[in-house]
């Protein structure tokens, strides 16, 4: 299989055909997601709850996601790696620039930052110098305190159109990448439809470009509540390999998110 870029990925979105990204943090479950045909693999900070325990995932460090980086890009094939940037280490352009360094080095293809207008300066810089930038908009967890909690973002028309200024921001800052969390689906579709670079949803509804899961959440293994917009793929005596293959068939065919997994306005 030859490797996904982000052109490839940006042909999809000009063909309309989805992609999926799981999140992965260590060797072995990125391979059987390489087997499983997921394009693209984020290391999210969200192994702070997932992996360490954490009740939020601002503990986690530049050294916690470039050790977690360097699993899964040595037991990558083909997958485009996303790395996430963690909670203050891109509060200033430069030192987002030397936070983007390690990461890309430890093996990542591109790096995700949390935020808005605000991140148009560093996603231009990081962009400038050849770092691929993922904008994660709408719910942004490192944000979680001043949200006041996990919340569905974007509900008014207000706040929805301040996420499409932003987007359009980022976009022409060099963000090559958008990632919505947690907005209506109808937000989600114009969002979309709105920007010329490939958008993930996770919560996001059903006509982003991509979708998103946290691997742990779609294996049923979440501790506590899961989301509205988790689903349990490893069902029906299904094997993990089998289960990211579920994932990847539905999300193609559309069948995933339904209704049930999505937001309204
Ligand atoms: O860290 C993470 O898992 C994420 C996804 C939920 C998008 O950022
Ligand atoms: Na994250």
């Amino acid at each position: 299989v030859s490797p996904i870029t982000l052109s490839k990925l940006q042909r999809m979105k000009q063909a309309g055909e989805k992609f999926t990204c799981l999140t992965c943090y260590d060797a072995t479950f990125t391979h059987a997601m390489n087997k499983a045909g997921v394009e693209t693999i984020l290391v999210g900070d969200s192994l702070g709850m997932v992996v360490q325990g954490q009740d939020s995932t601002l503990p986690v460090s530049i050294d916690d996601m470039c050790y977690h980086t360097a699993a899964v890009k040595r037991g990558n094939s083909h997958a485009f790696i996303l790395a996430d940037m963690p909670f203050m280490s891109y509060s200033s352009p430069n030192q987002a620039l030397d936070n983007a360094a390690k990461l890309m080095q430890a093996g990542a293809n591109m790096v995700k930052l949390e935020g808005g207008s605000w991140l148009a300066d560093t996603v231009r810089l990081l962009s400038e110098r050849g770092i691929p930038v993922c904008a994660h908009l709408g719910l942004t967890p490192q944000a979680v305190h001043k949200l006041g909690g996990y919340k569905v973002q974007g509900k008014d028309k207000a706040a929805a159109d301040l996420i499409l200024q932003e987007s359009l921001e980022l976009v022409a800052a060099g963000a090559d990448i958008l990632l919505y969390e947690c907005i209506p689906s109808e937000l989600g579709k114009s969002l979309t439809q709105a920007v010329s670079v490939p958008v993930i949803g996770i919560g996001a509804g059903a006509d982003t470009d991509g979708q998103v899961l946290v691997m742990h959440d779609m294996l049923g293994i979440n501790i506590g509540r899961p989301a509205r917009f988790v689903k349990n793929f490893l069902t029906n005596g299904r094997t993990i390999t089998d289960a990211f293959a579920a994932y990847v068939d539905e999300v193609k065919n559309g069948t995933f998110p339904a209704p049930e997994h999505t937001f309204d306005a």
